[in-house]
C-alpha cells in the first residue's frame, strides 16, 4: 500500500522517464547493433569486439536490450539484444582470459534471453559462464577469486556480490545445490570480510590462499585504504539484496539494509548525487552516476522486501537518488548514444564519462518503478 501510493505520487515522472529511454534507445539500438559499447567518443559509442571482447562490462549492452523488451516488447531491442550475444560468444574461445565478472558478462544478457523468450543456447551460454565462474573457487581459502594475474591469487573483489546471482541460478536450473553452496561461501565471506560495521565497504580484500585470512585490504577504486568507493558500496547493496531474493537468509537482508543506511545519508549531503567516493577529500569534487543507478535498483528491491512500515524509507531514497540524477546528468538527446553522464571508472581515472552500465541501471530501475517484476539476476 505504502510503496503503490509512493510510486502513483510519481507515477508521471517515472511514465515520462521511460518514454524517453524508449524514445532514445530505440533509436540508439539500430544505430549502435554490431557494436558493444563502453563509452562515447564524441557522442558515438565505441565497441569492444575484437581485443577487448572479454572485458568485464560486454554484457551491459544486450542486458540494457533485454530490459528495454521486458517494458515495451519491441523487436527493435529483441534483435540488438541477440546480436549483441552472438558477439560475445568471441570471448569463449579463450577461457583463460576469463575472470569473475561472467555474471555481468553472460547472467545479464544471455540469462535475460533465456528468461523473456526461453532460448535454449542463451540457457547454456549462461550455465557455461557460471561453471566458469564457480571454477574459481579456492578451496582452502574458501573464496572465489576476482582477477587473473600473478600477484593477486588471494585477491576478493566486493563486485563479486553482483556475480554470485548466477550460481544461485545454476543452482535452480541443474537441480543441484552445489553451486548455490559456493555462491553463500561467498557472500558470508564478504558480509564477513569487505563489509564494515557502519555499513562502508572495503573494494579489495587479499586474503592468505591457504587459510582465508584476511592480509590486507585495499582502497582499489576508491580514494584510499579505509575510505569508501561509492560503486563498491553500491554493488554490496544490490548485491546483498539480492543473496536475500534468491535465499530468504534474513542476515543478507540486514546487511543490504544497512549498508543502504550508509548509502543515503551521504547522499543527503550532496543533494543525492553520489561522489565517486564517500570518503573522498572536499575538492575536487568528484561524482559517480553509476553508483546511484545500481544502488537505486538495490534500495527498490529492499522496498520491495521489508515489512510495509519500512519500505518509505528504501522507495522515497531511490526515486529523489534517480530523479536528481535525471534533473543533472541525463542527456535525451537522440544524435548522442549515451544517456546518463558523469560515470567515474575510479577516483584516479576516468572521471565523468558515460559508461554502459550506468545507463543499464538506470534503466532497469525504472523498469521496476514502472511495475515490472523482470529481476535480470
Ligand atoms: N567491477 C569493476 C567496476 O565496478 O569498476
Amino acid at each position: 500500500m505504502i510503496y503503490d501510493n509512493i510510486i502513483n505520487e510519481n507515477r508521471q515522472w517515472i511514465d515520462e522517464v521511460w518514454e524517453k529511454l524508449d524514445k532514445k534507445l530505440s533509436v540508439t539500438a539500430v544505430r549502435s547493433r554490431d557494436k558493444i559499447p563502453y563509452t562515447t567518443k564524441n557522442g558515438v559509442h565505441d565497441s569492444k569486439t575484437g581485443n577487448d571482447i572479454t572485458w568485464w562490462t560486454n554484457g551491459f549492452w544486450g542486458a540494457l536490450m533485454w530490459v528495454m523488451y521486458a517494458g515495451t516488447k519491441k523487436d527493435v531491442y529483441k534483435e540488438t539484444a541477440d546480436n549483441a550475444e552472438k558477439l560475445l560468444d568471441a570471448a569463449f574461445e579463450d577461457v583463460t582470459k576469463l575472470h569473475h565478472d561472467v555474471g555481468f558478462m553472460w547472467h545479464i544478457s544471455s540469462g535475460a534471453s533465456y528468461k523473456l523468450t526461453g532460448n535454449m543456447a542463451s540457457r547454456n551460454r549462461d550455465l557455461l559462464a557460471a561453471m566458469t565462474l564457480m571454477s574459481r573457487y579456492n578451496v582452502s581459502g574458501d573464496y572465489i577469486r576476482s582477477w587473473n594475474g600473478g600477484n593477486n591469487a588471494g585477491w576478493t573483489i566486493i563486485d563479486c556480490m553482483m556475480n554470485i546471482p548466477q550460481l544461485y541460478w545454476a543452482s535452480e536450473q541443474i537441480g543441484d545445490d552445489r553451486f548455490k553452496k559456493i555462491a553463500l561461501h561467498y557472500a558470508d565471506m564478504a558480509m564477513r570480510d569487505h563489509v564494515r560495521p557502519d555499513g562502508s565497504v572495503n573494494h579489495i580484500v587479499s586474503h592468505d590462499v591457504e587459510t582465508g585470512e584476511v592480509i590486507e585490504t585495499f582502497g582499489g577504486q576508491g580514494y584510499e585504504v579505509g575510505s569508501c568507493w561509492s560503486r563498491g558500496d553500491a554493488w554490496a547493496l544490490y548485491g546483498f539484496i539480492l543473496s536475500y531474493i534468491h535465499t530468504k537468509e534474513e542476515k543478507y537482508l540486514d546487511t543490504a539494509k544497512k549498508i543502504a543506511h550508509y548509502f543515503i545519508s551521504n547522499l543527503v549531503a550532496t543533494d543525492w548525487l553520489p561522489l565517486v567516493d564517500f570518503r573522498q577529500p572536499e575538492e575536487p569534487v568528484l561524482y559517480d552516476s553509476t553508483a546511484g543507478a545500481i544502488a537505486a535498483c538495490g534500495l527498490i528491491e529492499i522496498a520491495k522486501n521489508v515489512p510495509e512500515f519500512e519500505k518509505k524509507i528504501y522507495i522515497t531514497a531511490a526515486i529523489k537518488l534517480l530523479k536528481a540524477m535525471e534533473k543533472a546528468w541525463c542527456n535525451w538527446e537522440e544524435n548522442e548514444d549515451s544517456i546518463l553522464q558523469m560515470g567515474t571508472e575510479a577516483y584516479k581515472h576516468g572521471i565523468h564519462m558515460p559508461i554502459i552500465y550506468g545507463d543499464y541501471f538506470f534503466a532497469e530501475a525504472i523498469l521496476k518503478l514502472k511495475g515490472s517484476d523482470f529481476l535480470p539476476w
